[in-house]
Formats: structure tokens, C-alpha cells, sequence
């Protein structure tokens, strides 16, 4: 069944490894797959959302083969990509879908790209408005602002843009497309979001050059393929840090996770509610910043979290509300708005989740306030996480420090991101 309990726990303790970063593969995914040539890619997240870029590929005609640890993509070059026979699924991924839409509008042939009902639901309007200012031909439901979208080919010239909201997926989907537009393409965020796309572009040979909040990139004659060695998934590895922050006495060190400064919110967050969080054996590995992260247990303080330091620990919202309910006195969430419209409206999932674990947080229209319940447990209950993964591993979390466990229910939702959760929780659970 698609439910599971997960029972509490005296501590959190051993060695741990997370899968691959998301955010990181995706891009190494689609690089490779229109770079001339043979690339390895290491340490591949090998979840439900980057399986559904590789397999629009596939349709698309690159070759993909598994070799131990490693994904070797047979890339078609810029202009190899051939026609999808059958409409593009990204399923449950919001990267695919935009930085795809990107992508295929520089292409010399016709696609339409659809996601499951979640996916349908989120906003495309922010991808498809510059797009089409390059020149794209893109139409779909809702006036051109849901999937599915159809996308026709056309001649793309470059842009300057100044992005309405900090959307790394924005961001890289203008990037895709201007690596096929004429002249040059900037984008311009008024905070900076993450960082991934223009750290790779480079490694496979694409002129990118960065000044402040502005990204610039010019069309590119070819890719070449590249070697790519994928991070820990530093939102993988945060459901670990605060689960051994909010139960006693644990002791854990996650191994080779990426700390590139506009993922790593979620530790400053934890520092300055009173967390012992140490980066040991720092490095850079494919351009980006690598760390082994030890985490122990302490007491937290309630705090205001907002701006820059919330939109590099986005995806950490609900498992820093559980964090937060856990603290002495109140944290306040807000300018969080985007929360609404990821994989579940993610402000509303985790107020629900809170109160039916028996924390006292009301619901703004852009964040949340939490009233912590300092050294009490969560009432145990069972809860929908609305099939959305991160809502399915904080509910998890939570369980830690509960009265006698919590239920997760839609559980198998884990598997977009972080396939064998489970397990790896229970391994380093202390009962
Ligand atoms: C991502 C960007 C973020 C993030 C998502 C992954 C990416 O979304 O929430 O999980 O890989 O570019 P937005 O671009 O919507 O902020």
C-alpha cells in the first residue's frame, strides 16, 4: 500500500550518502543530450522526475546507457534532436517542463510537452511570455499558460530579460533557448536563484558570462560533451540534517553533498536557530561545491526567514517547518508566495500537516507563522502529502519526535526525488 508508518526514534546517528542533486542532473541530462559526442555523467540522480527527462530524450533519439556508477548520453548535437513521434511527458517534474519548453523552442521541428495533474496545474505563462519575445511559437491551454504546450518551429533572436520572479527554471529555460537565438541573451534576476545551469554551461563549451544577477550567453556554433560528476542532493541531504537536529543525541555526517551558496539556505537557516552544522573535506567538483555536512542534535530558537536566505532553501520549506515547530518561540516564513504553486501549494499542505500534528501556525497568503512547541512531541496522526515528495519526507521527519508515529500517506511520491528514503531513514534510526 502507498502508506507508511514511521515510528520515533532516540536518536539519528552513521554515515550517510544521498542520491544525486536534482537540479544538477536534469542539466546534465540535457546538455549531454545535445553536445557533440560521448558524456559521462557520475552520481546521477536516478528518480521519477530525471527519468522523465531522459526518456523525452529518448524520444527525441539520444542514446543513454548505464555503466557501474556511470550514465553515458550519446549526444545528437545542437540541431540533431529529431521529432518526438508522441507528445513529451514530464510527469511530476516543473524542470522538465520548463527548461524543455526552453530548449525545444530553438528546434527545427514541432513537439507538445504535457505533465501529470499536478504538473498540469502549475504556471507556465512566466517561461512561455519571454520565450515568445524571442520568438517562439508556443500555444497551450489556459491562453498559453498550462501544459500542454505546443511548439512550433521558429527563428529565435536573443533577449535581455529581467525575470518577474528568481526561477532557476526560468532562468535556464531563457539560457536553452538563447544557445539558438541570435546576437546574445541575458537574463536579469532581482535575486539570485540557483546557479546550476550557467555553472555547467561552460564545461561543455558554451561562452556564459556572469556579471551580478545578469547571466549572459551567446549562441553557440556546438556543445562538446563533457564529464560530469554529480553532488549529493543538498535537498535530499535536508531531511536528514533536521531529523538529527530534533532528536537527541544524534551524530551525522552526509558525504559529498553540493553546497553551491544558493542551495545551502537550509544550513545558514539551522545555524541561526541554534544548530551544530559543520562542512568538513570542502571541494569543487564539475564547477560546483562539494562538502560532507555533520549535524547534530540541539535545542532551537524560533526565526524570521525571508529574502534571499529563503530562496536558497525553497525546497526546504516544509521540512524547516518541522524544524520550526520543534523550536522555542515563533518563526515567521514570508515573501514565499512561489511556495503556492511547486509540486503541492506547499503553504497550505504543511499548515494542515502542522495542525494535525498539534502545532498551533497560521497561514499567510505568502508564508507562515509557527508557533513552536519547543521539547514536545507531535500528536501522532495520518496525513496526506498530497503527492508531493518533500511533504512525504518532512511528514517522515516529523515522526521522529512524535507521540507514537506518524503515517504518511501517498508515500511512494518520495521516489521523484529521493528513491529509497525509507530505508536510509531507518538505517540511521536509533530506536
Ligand atoms: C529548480 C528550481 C526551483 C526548485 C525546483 C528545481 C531547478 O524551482 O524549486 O525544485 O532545477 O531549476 P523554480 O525555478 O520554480 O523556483
Amino acid at each position: 500500500m502507498d502508506r507508511i508508518k514511521i515510528l520515533p526514534a532516540k536518536g539519528l546517528n552513521g554515515e550517510i550518502k544521498v542520491p544525486g542533486d536534482k537540479s544538477v542532473s536534469h542539466r546534465a541530462l540535457i546538455l549531454g543530450s545535445i553536445a557533440e559526442g560521448e558524456t559521462r555523467v557520475e552520481g546521477l540522480l536516478e528518480g521519477a522526475d530525471t527519468i522523465a527527462t531522459i526518456s523525452a530524450f529518448r524520444a527525441m533519439g539520444v542514446g543513454f546507457e548505464k555503466t557501474g556508477d556511470t550514465l553515458i548520453i550519446s549526444g545528437m548535437g545542437l540541431s540533431g534532436l529529431r521529432e518526438p513521434e508522441d507528445v513529451i511527458d514530464a510527469r511530476n517534474s516543473g524542470t522538465t517542463a520548463r527548461l524543455l519548453t526552453g530548449l525545444l523552442s530553438g528546434q527545427n521541428f514541432f513537439s507538445v510537452i504535457t505533465g501529470d495533474a499536478s504538473l498540469r496545474k502549475r504556471p507556465m505563462r512566466r517561461v512561455v511570455e519571454p520565450l515568445q519575445s524571442m520568438g517562439a511559437s508556443i500555444f497551450g491551454r489556459k491562453d498559453s499558460s498550462r501544459l500542454p504546450l505546443a511548439i512550433s518551429p521558429r527563428t529565435l533572436t536573443g533577449i535581455s530579460y529581467r525575470t518577474p520572479v528568481a526561477s532557476a527554471q526560468l532562468k535556464s529555460a531563457i539560457l536553452l533557448a538563447g544557445l539558438y537565438a541570435s546576437g546574445s541573451t541575458s537574463v536579469t534576476e532581482s535575486e539570485k536563484s540557483r546557479d546550476h545551469t550557467e555553472r555547467m554551461l561552460p564545461l561543455f563549451g558554451a561562452e556564459v558570462k556572469i556579471e551580478g544577477n545578469t547571466v549572459t550567453i551567446n549562441r553557440a556554433r556546438e556543445l562538446s560533451a563533457a564529464t560530469i560528476t554529480v553532488p549529493g542532493d543538498i535537498s535530499s541531504a535536508a531531511f536528514l540534517m533536521v531529523g538529527a537536529v530534533i532528536t537527541p543525541e544524534s551524530h551525522i555526517v552526509i558525504r559529498d553533498v553540493g553546497v553551491n551558496p544558493t542551495r545551502t539556505g537550509i544550513i545558514r537557516i539551522l545555524e541561526r536557530m541554534g544548530a551544530k552544522v559543520e562542512l568538513l573535506n570542502k571541494k569543487t567538483v564539475s564547477g560546483e561545491p562539494v562538502a560532507d555536512i555533520s549535524v547534530k542534535s540541539s535545542p532551537l530558537n524560533g526565526v524570521l526567514i525571508k529574502g534571499e536566505e529563503l530562496l536558497a532553501a525553497i525546497d526546504e520549506f516544509p521540512v524547516i517547518c518541522v524544524a520550526a515547530a520543534l523550536s522555542k518561540g515563533r518563526t515567521i516564513i514570508s515573501g514565499a508566495a512561489e511556495l503556492r504553486v511547486k509540486e503541492s501549494d506547499r503553504i497550505s499542505a504543511m499548515a494542515d500537516a502542522l495542525k494535525n500534528l498539534g502545532v498551533s501556525c497560521t497561514e499567510k497568503e505568502d508564508g507562515l507563522v509557527i508557533d513552536g512547541i519547543e521539547k514536545g512531541t507531535f500528536k501522532s496522526a495520518s496525513i496526506d502529502c498530497r503527492g508531493d515528495h518533500r511533504v512525504a519526507m518532512s511528514l517522515a521527519v516529523a515522526a521522529l519526535r512524535s507521540e507514537e508515529g506518524i503515517e504518511v500517506k501517498g508515500a511512494k511520491a518520495v521516489d521523484v526525488s529521493f528513491p529509497g528514503f525509507f530505508t536510509i531513514l531507518e538505517k540511521a534510526c536509533r530506536r
